[in-house]
């Protein structure tokens, strides 16, 4: 399978035959690995990096600098997944050319595309990137670097009449050039008033099941983040509490002394005198050269 391209992911409408879409996040190189040998579509490099490996409470806080640390560790697994990254809060907000600079930058690190949320007022910043031959893709509905701004993480577009306006702003994009647009929490009937009236690819996340493709972050498929699960999270995995049990399972090993095992460590060769030394059969020498710690040392 070659690698997937913007122009591929633009003709994937579902009403036109197409396979729905799977993008998902990835944050570093294992985790790129892992999701495109799962044969997913588009791995984002999304902001939410901030809240799922940086531990901040928003998106708000990540940089364009990390956004490109993190990007270029995704871009180094050489996966065939179509990489977009996100443009983080305030990297598109202050002038044309802040915006296409910043865009570039995450183009440099290994990104195909960037995506950047809001709607018809983004024209002109979509527009400048298109330009400058950079694909974006858009994000309407709710937009989290939007959170102050919306009270919260709302769900977003449950009004009266606020399929027309997400319907508005969604054209407006896709006439600015986006090849396709992330849906976020909005009903499903909204959603897939949105699918119908673009041309483009929406992906959606809690946007409901007619939407051209889905996007889940990584640590909630996996159960990695499991500390709250929002209603559209499937769980397909309990990483994290594997992860706990086999940490457990190890330091348990190592102080009852199961761990390393004579096969898990480096031998002399045959020949080699060592009856001069005294012995002392509670410290080792390890790998690095540190005494291993004794029974003593430990309850110390
Ligand atoms: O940053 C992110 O993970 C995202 C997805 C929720 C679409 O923008």
């Amino acid at each position: 399978m070659g690698k997937v391209t913007v122009p591929s992911v633009r003709a994937r409408k579902v009403r036109s035959g197409a396979d729905p879409i799977v993008m998902v996040t990835a944050y570093d190189a294992p985790g790129a690995r892992i999701a495109d040998e799962a044969g997913v579509d588009i791995i984002l490099v999304g902001d939410s990096v901030a809240m799922v490996v940086l531990g901040h409470d928003s998106t708000l806080e990540v940089s364009v600098d990390e956004m490109v640390h993190h990007t270029a560790a995704v871009a180094r697994s050489g996966a065939r997944s179509l990489i977009v990254a996100d443009m983080p809060w305030l990297s598109y907000h202050l002038s044309v050319e802040d915006t296409v600079r910043n865009a570039a930058a995450l183009v440099r690190a290994g990104a195909g595309a960037v995506k950047l949320e809001g709607g018809a007022k983004r024209v002109p910043m979509v527009s400048a990137i298109v330009d400058a031959e950079i694909p974006v893709m858009g994000h309407l509905g709710l937009t989290p670097q939007s959170v102050h701004a919306m009270g919260g993480f709302k769900v977003q577009g449950r009004e009266q009449g606020a399929a027309d306006v997400l319907v508005e702003h969604a054209l407006a994009l896709q006439e600015a050039g986006c090849f396709s647009l992330v849906l976020e929490g909005i009903p499903s009937e909204v959603g897939r008033i949105v699918t119908s009236a673009v041309d483009i690819p929406t992906i959606g996340i809690g946007a409901g099941p007619d939407c051209d493709g889905q996007v889940l972050v990584f640590h909630d498929v996996l159960g990695i983040e499991d500390r709250i699960t929002p209603r559209f999270v499937r769980r397909y995995a309990n990483l994290k509490s594997d992860a706990v049990a086999a940490l457990e399972a190890w330091a348990n090993d190592v102080r009852t002394g199961g761990f390393p095992a004579a096969q898990e460590s480096y031998h002399l060769p045959p020949g080699i005198e060592t009856d001069h030394y005294p012995e002392d059969p509670g410290a080792t020498i390890g790998l690095y050269g540190a005494a291993a710690p004794t029974e003593e040392s430990r309850t110390a």
